[in-house]
């Protein structure tokens, strides 16, 4: 899409308080008197104009979708006079265009549906048209695991390599969390697989990796929104990542559900204050929000000192398909800052304390010998390396590590300890010990495990998008 620089004439606050005085002065701008000390004030306007072609989308998008401009109408955007075209504005040449919006400017039951309004748009506003206003967000983001993750899961993951699922399932499945690869259908609209799509890590025609509005959702785009649990929970949950169960049974989400609702959701960005607008911490206050001397970032991949998710523990600048460019220390004193805004230092080196034996007894007494014997199966023979799910040994040593093993870990770095023990360590052992018992029978018997011959829907493609891997 177009980039047009953008300017506004003042700063934040002046905007702000010129918002809350809205009813004096946002007719056209603020005049200063002749005669007033120019010395003591400053010379400012605030711009309220816009083209006609911008006021053409408001009012007739305003009795199409109701809603959609209600939602706009509301935010800080339409206050700070952000206009649809703004954001949705594109060139005439730009892959994701929209072929079909033209025909909306040859209508001849509204006065806004006339040629001389006809502007080409796109459905799809990505990162980099927001990069106009928000340059650092948009940077930070860009750096975390977040933007980058189709190219992690392609590089690491069985059910792609392998080619163990089908389209479908990963188009109403993988890519809804994780991001499609948008392209065109053969008429030049978007395709129906790729869209419509709003995954962390989507790639975007204009090179551009993610959607904003994973978490702030269109068209209120609000920090409020972004501030609260749910807003990750959508993606962070279930048997494998349950990050809004462990929020939800911690302390920090017990006093959560109580004070929510005194809590002051709506503080000026960069400006929420723990004790102040918030007693117990979120997912956004630990991952996300500045506090201290730590500052606000949209790279989650800060603050952490481990890769939790991966079947070794290992830490961000170790971890093969994305190394963090982090210290791993530095990351970990910024989160322990975040949580002495309201703890002293003994009780959060405790955590710590406690977090590093956790990551060190998954990784020594259940993954490493789970891993050898998975070895040991392929080297002799009894397990099959050319697919994977498809015997039964190989399911339950994915589900070792990738479900109740990240459990034991996640519920221990988040105060959860129902996730830690019974969701995670506990099953642990059971499934460890079930797991040895039946891959030493066959060792003895010199058995093959048993292979699902009729496997279901494995037609999934196992090429690497070019677009992500262009070698
Ligand atoms: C005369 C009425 C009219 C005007 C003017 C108009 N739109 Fe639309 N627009 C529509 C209607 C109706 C649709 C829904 C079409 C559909 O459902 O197939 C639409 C769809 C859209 C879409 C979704 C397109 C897609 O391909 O999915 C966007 C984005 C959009 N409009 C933005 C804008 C912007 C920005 C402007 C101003 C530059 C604008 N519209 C001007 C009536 C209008
Ligand atoms: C701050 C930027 C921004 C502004 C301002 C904005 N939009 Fe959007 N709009 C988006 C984003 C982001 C999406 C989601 C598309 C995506 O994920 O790429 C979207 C989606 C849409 C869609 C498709 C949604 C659907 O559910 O079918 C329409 C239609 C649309 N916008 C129209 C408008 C209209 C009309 C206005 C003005 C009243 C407007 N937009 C103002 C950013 C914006
Ligand atoms: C043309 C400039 C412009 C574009 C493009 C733009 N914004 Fe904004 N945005 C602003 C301004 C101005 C504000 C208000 C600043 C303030 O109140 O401090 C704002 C505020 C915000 C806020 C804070 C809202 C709140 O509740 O305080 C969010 C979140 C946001 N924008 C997200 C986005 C996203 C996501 C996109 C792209 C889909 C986008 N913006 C595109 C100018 C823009
Ligand atoms: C409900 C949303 C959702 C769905 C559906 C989903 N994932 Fe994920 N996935 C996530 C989240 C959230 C994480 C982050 C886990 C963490 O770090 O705690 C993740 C992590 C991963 C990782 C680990 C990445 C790393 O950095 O080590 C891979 C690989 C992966 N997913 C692949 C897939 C595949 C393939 C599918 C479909 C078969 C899929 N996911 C379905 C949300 C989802
Ligand atoms: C993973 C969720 C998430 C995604 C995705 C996300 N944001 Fe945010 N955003 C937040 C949170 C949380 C805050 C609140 C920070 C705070 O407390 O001040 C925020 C705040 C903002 C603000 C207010 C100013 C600030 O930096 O605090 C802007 C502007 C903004 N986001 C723009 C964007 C843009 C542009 C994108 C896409 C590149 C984006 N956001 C994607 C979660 C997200
Ligand atoms: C649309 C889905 C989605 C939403 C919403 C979402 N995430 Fe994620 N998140 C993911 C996926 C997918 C990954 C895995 C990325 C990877 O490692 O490949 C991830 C990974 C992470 C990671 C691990 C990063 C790393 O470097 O290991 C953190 C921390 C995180 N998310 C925090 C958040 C927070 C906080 C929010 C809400 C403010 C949020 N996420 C909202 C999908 C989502
Ligand atoms: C009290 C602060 C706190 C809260 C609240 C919190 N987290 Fe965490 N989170 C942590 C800590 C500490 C770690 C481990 C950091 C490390 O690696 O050193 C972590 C780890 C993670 C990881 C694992 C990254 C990986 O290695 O795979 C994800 C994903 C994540 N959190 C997402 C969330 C989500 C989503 C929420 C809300 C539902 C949330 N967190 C709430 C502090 C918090
Ligand atoms: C906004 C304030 C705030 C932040 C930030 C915060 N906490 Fe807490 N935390 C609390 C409060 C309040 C309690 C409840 C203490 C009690 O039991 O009386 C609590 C409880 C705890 C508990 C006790 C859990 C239990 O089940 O007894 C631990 C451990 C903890 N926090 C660790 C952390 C760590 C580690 C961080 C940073 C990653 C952090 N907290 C960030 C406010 C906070």
């Amino acid at each position: 899409m177009k980039s047009k620089p953008f300017f506004i004439n003042l700063n934040k606050k002046v905007l702000l308080s010129a918002l809350v005085l809205g009813g004096l002065f946002l007719f056209a701008g603020l005049a200063v008197s002749d005669t007033a000390d120019t010395s003591l004030i400053k010379s400012f306007r605030i711009e309220r104009s816009m083209s006609p072609q911008a006021a053409a989308c408001i009012e007739c998008h305003k009795t199409e979708h109701p809603g959609l401009f209600s939602d706009w109408a509301k935010s800080r955007h339409a206050s700070a006079n952000i206009t649809c075209l703004d954001c949705h504005i594109a060139d005439e040449v730009d892959g994701d265009v929209s072929k079909s919006h033209f025909k909306q400017y040859e209508r001849s039951d509204t006065k806004y549906g006339r040629k001389e309004f006809r502007t080409p748009i796109s459905a799809v506003v990505t990162p980099k048209d927001c990069s106009r206003c928000h340059p650092d967000e948009t940077k930070q983001y860009a750096k975390s695991k977040h933007a980058n993750t189709l190219e992690i899961i392609w590089k690491i993951d069985p059910w792609l390599n392998k080619g163990m699922n089908s389209e479908t399932e990963r188009e109403s499945g993988c890519y809804t969390c994780h991001g499609t690869i948008l392209k065109n259908d053969k008429d030049g609209n978007l395709d129906a697989s790729t869209w419509p799509n709003t995954g962390v890590g989507r790639l975007n025609m204009d090179g551009s990796k993610g959607s904003c509005t994973s978490c702030h959702t269109r068209h209120r785009f609000s920090i409020m929104e972004a501030r609260k649990p749910e807003a990750c929970g959508q993606c962070h949950l279930g048997p494998d990542h349950p990050q809004i169960e462990i929020f939800t049974e911690s302390k920090h989400g017990a006093i959560y559900d109580t004070f929510g609702d005194e809590y002051n959701w709506d503080s000026a960005p960069g400006s929420w204050t723990p004790g102040v607008d918030f007693r117990g911490p979120t997912c956004a206050s630990c991952h996300m929000s500045g506090a201290g001397s730590v500052m606000t970032s949209h790279d989650v991949t800060e603050r952490l000192s481990w890769e939790l998710q991966a079947p070794l523990t290992v830490r961000p600048e170790d971890f093969k398909p994305l190394p963090a460019k982090n210290d791993w220390k530095k990351e970990r004193d910024k989160m322990k800052e975040i949580c002495m805004q309201c703890h002293g230092q003994a009780w959060v080196d405790g955590h710590y304390v406690k977090l590093d034996k956790a990551v060190q007894e998954y990784n020594e007494v259940y993954f490493a010998p789970a891993k050898k014997m998975l070895g040991d199966l392929y080297e002799k023979g009894l397990l099959d390396k050319t697919k994977f799910f498809d015997e039964k040994l190989e399911v339950e040593y994915y589900e070792l590590w990738h479900h109740e093993g990240r459990r034991a870990r996640f519920g221990t770095a988040m105060m959860a300890p129902d996730y830690a023990w019974w969701h995670g360590f506990y099953e642990c052992k059971k499934r460890f010990s079930n797991y040895m018992e039946e891959a030493r029978e066959l060792i003895k018997h010199n058995k093959k495990d048993y292979k699902a011959e009729d496997f279901p829907n494995a037609t999934g493609s196992t090429v690497k998008p070019k677009e992500l891997f262009p070698k």
